[in-house]
């Protein structure tokens, strides 16, 4: 990835200060610095200190489940999805240092590493295991080491599950999702399978992902969902149709995915930003070197939003989300301790109804190029 040949210094410099300023504001940088690493034991009170996430506002439910209103997502610590996969010894600590902050929601997947991220999740967690929700999800075929497709079949349902429990070094997986729909495997199929792992306590909920409202809602019928988890962000917003509605009218949390659009809505990217083609980003149709051009748009009036409201874009972008529905959980995937730190701000972040309004016109007069279709969001992905 080279993001930075062609950029004008003043662009980066600014964002870094802007930062740099909101943080210290609010004591989270000191904070961040000082807390003890092995600290995993204390309470929320005592291991986090000034800036620390206000607990009342903390949690959220999806479905039945309870977990922080923010969870982190671990798909980038080993996968090459956006750099080369991390160290286990550097990614545990990032995991730990969430659980500090109060974070109690972490999601991971069978396919991500293949394997390697729930052994490292698994590890980070084993000490804390009954006070944190690990979600994961399953319905890849894998031959060594890679994935060969989709396949949602029970008998191979049934094995996979075997083998997460063991990496993630538990007797149970909190939210167990099915990743991706097999066109050959009716959903009822699938739910049916997952019904069963809750009866016997290796699931203890069901989820699923990229699903269209029908799909949910006959997935439903069978197990009750806990939480759909799809792409959702201030620019990839396919979910407000029909999909955030249909959750609404059945109980069902959702759980954006992307929700600082891959790194570009907290500003690590620009118009100058190109993707060498081992990064997944280079297949990314928001992120051509025409499309970022175009998207720009929308990024200026976040950088505008977020200093009007003395905030980063990181913070403002995931406080959107979470200002859309109380019952909505963004998980932002770091490989990065002050990252993590930094996004969690966004629970102090707070909007009006009018300062949503007027965003909202704001960013839907914005033309946008390779965002999904509204209409995408009626079929399975
Ligand atoms: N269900 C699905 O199909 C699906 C698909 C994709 C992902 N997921 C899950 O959703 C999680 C989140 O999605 P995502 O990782 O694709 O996208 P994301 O959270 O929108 O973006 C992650 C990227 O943004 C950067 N970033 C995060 N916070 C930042 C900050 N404050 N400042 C600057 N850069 C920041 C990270 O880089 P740094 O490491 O440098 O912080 C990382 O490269 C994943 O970890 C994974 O668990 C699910």
């Amino acid at each position: 990835m080279n993001n930075e040949a062609q950029r004008p210094a003043s662009i980066k410099e600014d964002a870094d200060t802007n930062r740099r300023k909101f943080l210290i504001n609010t004591g989270m940088f000191s904070a961040a610095l000082a807390a003890a690493p092995a600290a995993l034991a204390l309470p929320q009170s005592e291991a986090s200190g000034r800036g620390a996430v206000p607990q009342a506002v903390n949690k959220r439910r999806l479905g039945a489940l309870e977990v922080s209103a923010i969870g982190l997502g671990c798909m980038s610590m080993t996968s090459e999805s956006y750099n080369p996969p991390r160290a286990k010894a550097e990614m545990i600590p990032v995991i730990r240092q969430a659980v500090e902050r109060g974070v109690t929601f972490f999601d991971t997947a069978e396919v991500y590493g293949p394997f390697s991220n729930e052994e490292y999740v698994g590890e980070a967690l084993a000490p804390v295991r009954n006070q944190v929700v690990i979600a994961s999800k399953f319905g890849f075929q894998f031959e060594q080491n890679t994935s060969t497709g989709r396949n949602s079949r029970p008998a191979h349902l049934r094995k996979a599950v075997e083998g997460m429990l063991k990496r993630l070094k538990t007797d149970r997986i909190d939210l167990l999702y099915l990743h991706r729909i097999d066109p050959e495997v009716p959903v009822e199929e699938v739910a049916e399978v997952a019904r069963q792992f809750i009866q016997e306590g290796k699931a203890l909920h069901f989820g699923l992902s990229e699903t269209s409202p029908d799909t949910l809602r006959r997935a439903h019928a069978i197990q009750p969902v806990a939480a759909l988890q799809s792409e959702y962000s201030i620019l990839q917003r396919t979910p407000e149709n029909q999909i955030l509605a249909t959750c609404e009218e059945l109980g069902i949390g959702f759980v954006p995915w992307g929700p600082v659009c891959r790194g570009f809505l907290a500003d690590k990217f620009d118009e100058w930003s190109r993707f060498s083609e081992e990064s997944r980003l280079s297949q990314v149709p928001y992120f051509t070197a025409d499309a970022l051009q175009k998207n720009m748009a929308l990024l200026n009036l976040v950088r505008h939003w977020s200093d009007r409201k003395g905030v980063t874009p990181a913070q403002f972008s995931l406080a959107w989300l979470l200002a859309q529905k109380p019952w909505i959980v963004p998980i932002p995937g770091t490989t990065k301790t002050h990252h993590m730190n930094e996004n969690l701000g966004a629970l102090e972040v707070t909007f009006s109804s009018a300062e949503l309004k007027e965003f909202r016109t704001a960013f839907s007069a914005i033309e946008l190029e390779g965002v999904r279709s509204p209409e995408s969001a009626l079929t399975d992905l």
